[in-house]
């Protein structure tokens, strides 16, 4: 069959057998199948959807496009990590230090943003000097000595998801289960976890607007882990509002320094530790996944985090002395304070609009090419749920786009919702599927 007869059949809603599948992945990754057919698959795909049979597929087609890593020789049972993508989402970077410090290995090759979303490889990739691509050699060393390791997928793993996942970005077909499922099953199996904790994100700012379709995906996720020999649990959580206070890659890796240092972020840190606490369950080092959260804060109080954190930039070539002094990272050129206009509370802020106006100041990519300005960004003074008065600051714009700071400034205005009645601060965690 030809790309062409492929890409129709899948266009028509007809059943593709899993060698179709694996002609298509593998003949695009050899270069005989161009990007624009590609495309046309991804958004066949992304409108009739796949079977159990096809998503199998898929997934296995990702995986066997580059080496599955062993860890075999590392003590210890590995948890992996890993979310569907949000707005000021860094979970992961806060956790891979908390859990490694509790003994628990952690492998994790994770993804650059998607969409409005931002990708925690861009993050580190702020950090001067941190390597996000190393080979399969260096993973391993540096899991083994360090506890966890934080890469992107290169040429040797997972080569489809780096390819594909980029036109995806910019092609408007990233809402898709089975593509979601085939991106995210083959990191984590190609990684070398035995076992997986996901974060399946849901709201404006997610891929998933609503609970039953963050479910869904969740069943999808977790079935295709535990067939392949992953035990998989997923957490359902909030996704309306961004994560946190900063949104943007330097001043989330600020943040986070500032978490591991002890500073309690209500939101951000209630999910790191639920998150952890589970994976440090699932790691053997607790009983209950209570006690793994009981474990994962005193990791942060003890400041055994905080220096695993240090550990790993050391060892992915990352400068320490920037990680020590944050403040003296070179600021934006332009930085402009947004003001309440009225007193009352917070009921929300837009997380995808918030998001949409991060990639306006230069802080994610419209095109696949694009540079990303790691210090451009948005700190939120104000959370849902929070009282506010008439004159204080609501959000600090960062860019060097001095075109792009009027036009986010209105953008930004229309996304925080301020009512006169009190208003509690949202429900963070929806529910939690084993
Ligand atoms: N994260 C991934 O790695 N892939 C997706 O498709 C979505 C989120």
């Amino acid at each position: 069959m030809t790309a062409y007869e492929i890409i129709i059949k899948k266009r028509n809603g007809d059943h593709l057998r899993p060698d179709e599948i694996n002609h298509f992945i593998q003949e695009y990754l050899h270069n005989r199948i161009p990007d624009y057919q590609m495309s046309a698959f991804l958004m066949a795909v992304y409108f009739q959807g796949m079977d159990e049979g096809e998503t199998k597929a898929l997934i296995d087609s990702f995986l066997q496009s580059g080496k599955k890593i062993s860890l075999q020789d590392i003590p210890g049972i590995k948890v992996g990590k890993h979310s569907t993508g949000g707005v000021g989402d860094k979970v992961s970077i806060i956790l891979a230090s908390i859990v490694a410090a509790a003994g628990v290995p952690v492998p994790m090759i994770s993804g650059r943003g998607l969409g409005h979303t931002g990708g925690t490889l861009d993050k580190l990739s702020s950090i001067p000097g941190f390597r996000i691509d190393l080979d399969e050699l260096k993973f391993r060393t540096i899991i083994s000595e360090v506890g966890t390791c934080l890469i992107g997928q290169t040429a040797d793993l997972v080569p489809a998801d780096r390819r594909i996942y980029a036109l995806r970005d910019v092609t408007g077909t990233i809402e898709s289960h089975p593509l979601i499922a085939a991106s995210i099953l083959s990191k984590k199996l190609a990684e070398g976890s035995n076992a997986l904790v996901l974060d399946i994100k849901c709201g404006n700012g997610a891929f998933m607007q609503s609970l039953s379709d963050a479910e869904n995906l969740a069943r999808v996720l977790i079935n295709n882990g535990k067939r392949s020999g992953l035990q998989t649990v997923a957490y359902i959580t909030n996704m309306d509002h961004p994560i946190g206070r900063a949104i943007g890659n330097w001043l989330e890796i600020r943040e986070c320094i500032d978490c591991l240092r002890g500073e309690e972020i209500e939101d951000l840190m209630h999910i790191t530790h639920q998150l952890a606490g589970t994976m440090i369950c699932l790691g053997g080092k607790s009983d209950t996944i209570d006690e793994g959260v009981a474990i994962s804060r005193d990791m942060i109080t003890s400041g055994k985090a905080w220096l695993k954190f240090r550990n790993i930039v050391q060892a992915q070539g990352g400068e320490i002395r920037i990680i020590e002094h944050p403040e003296t990272y070179p600021h934006s050129e332009y930085t402009l304070d947004i003001n309440a206009e009225s007193s009352g509370w917070v009921k929300s802020i837009g997380a995808r609009e918030v998001g949409l106006s991060l990639i306006q100041l230069g802080g994610g990519r419209k095109k696949t090419d694009d540079e990303i300005d790691p210090k451009a960004g948005i700190v939120l003074h104000k959370k849902p749920g929070d009282p506010v008065k008439k004159g204080e600051k609501l959000f600090t714009l960062y860019t060097d786009a001095k075109k792009s700071i009027q036009p986010v400034s209105s953008r930004i205005k229309s996304v925080i919702q301020i009512v006169a009645g009190e208003c509690a601060a949202p429900k963070l965690i929806y529910k939690f599927l084993q």
